[in-house]
């Protein structure tokens, strides 16, 4: 493709993403295909030629485009809408372009600096204290592995990474019987084992954990010898909004030593408006 029809193309993606917004009203939610349909409308083989763009933005328009269910649909009422706003799809347009590695300061000076600054506008949007900061993660799942291993290493004196996990103490990280599978999956990678994720029970309209059953298992473990290594609470579980009372975790966190990871993907973001923030305390 050189670059006249790299300007055409893009300029027809436009067109065709505008137009896709426009009439989204009149696809259906979910496609009408079986499994396997559309597997079998792509050639077994790869093609021995390189195909004409057209051919490749029909088969997009024909086999691909039905295929899909439109997460963006007024009418598509599962899960949540799926971060798509019309300024995001430019940017994602504008970074590709400039296939931007933005993993260290030195391979992309501006995406590090924007990022320290915008991560300081949440801070600041959300009402957290000065002293927070942080980087942005590919997704909530990556966040909570890495902050599942930032326990563990913590809990082992940074020791697990170099001698593994053999012979270590039997960890414990505690979270509520809401969280995002995510966390399972962070309790399986880090080796932790899900045998000692403690679920805690909720109780009140907001479904938080019960922070004397909490405090109690934190005691309890170490008692029995265990190795408490961190809480994991919720803002808004995947299934109902269950949300923890984070100050009070925070200080049975604070006076375990236990560091603290907030799973907030799935509300987190209400925080910005300053009357959610107290919400859970006045439910209860
Ligand atoms: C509360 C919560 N945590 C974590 C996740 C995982 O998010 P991701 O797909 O970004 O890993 C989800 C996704 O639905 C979620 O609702």
């Amino acid at each position: 493709m050189n670059n006249d029809d790299f300007r055409q193309w893009s300029q027809r993606a436009a067109d065709w993403a505008a137009d896709y917004r426009n009439n989204l009203r009149e696809r259906p939610v979910r496609p009408l295909v079986e499994p396997g349909d559309i597997f079998r409308s792509i050639e077994a083989s790869p093609p021995e030629d390189a195909e004409p763009m057209d051919r490749i933005f029909a088969d997009f328009e024909e086999k691909i485009v039905p295929g899909m269910t439109h997460w963006q649909h007024p009418r598509f009422f599962a899960y949540f809408p799926a971060n798509a706003a019309p300024v995001s799809v430019v940017a994602e347009y504008l970074v590709s372009a400039m296939a931007a590695q933005c993993m260290l300061w030195q391979t992309s000076p501006a995406a590090t600096e924007l990022e320290t600054r915008t991560v300081d506008w949440m801070r600041q949007a959300l009402g957290l204290p000065e002293g927070f900061s942080g980087v942005i993660q590919d997704s909530a799942s990556s966040a909570t592995l890495n902050a599942v291993l930032t326990m563990r290493e913590r809990a082992l004196d940074w020791q697990g990474n170099k001698k593994g996990l053999a012979g270590q103490g039997r960890l414990r990280i505690y979270s509520s019987d809401q969280v995002h599978t995510s966390i399972d999956r962070a309790i399986w990678v880090s080796g932790i084992g899900e045998d000692n994720l403690v679920r805690i029970p909720v109780a009140g309209g907001f479904r938080a954990m019960e922070a004397a059953a909490l405090e109690a298992a934190i005691v309890a473990d170490r008692e029995a010898g265990m190795l408490p290594a961190g809480i994991i609470a919720s803002v808004g579980g995947t299934s109902t909004g269950g949300t923890d009372d984070i100050a009070a975790v925070a200080e049975i966190a604070r006076r375990h030593g236990l560091y603290l990871h907030v799973d907030a993907a799935w509300a987190g973001s209400a925080m910005i408006c300053p009357e959610f923030r107290q919400g859970r305390r006045r439910a209860g």
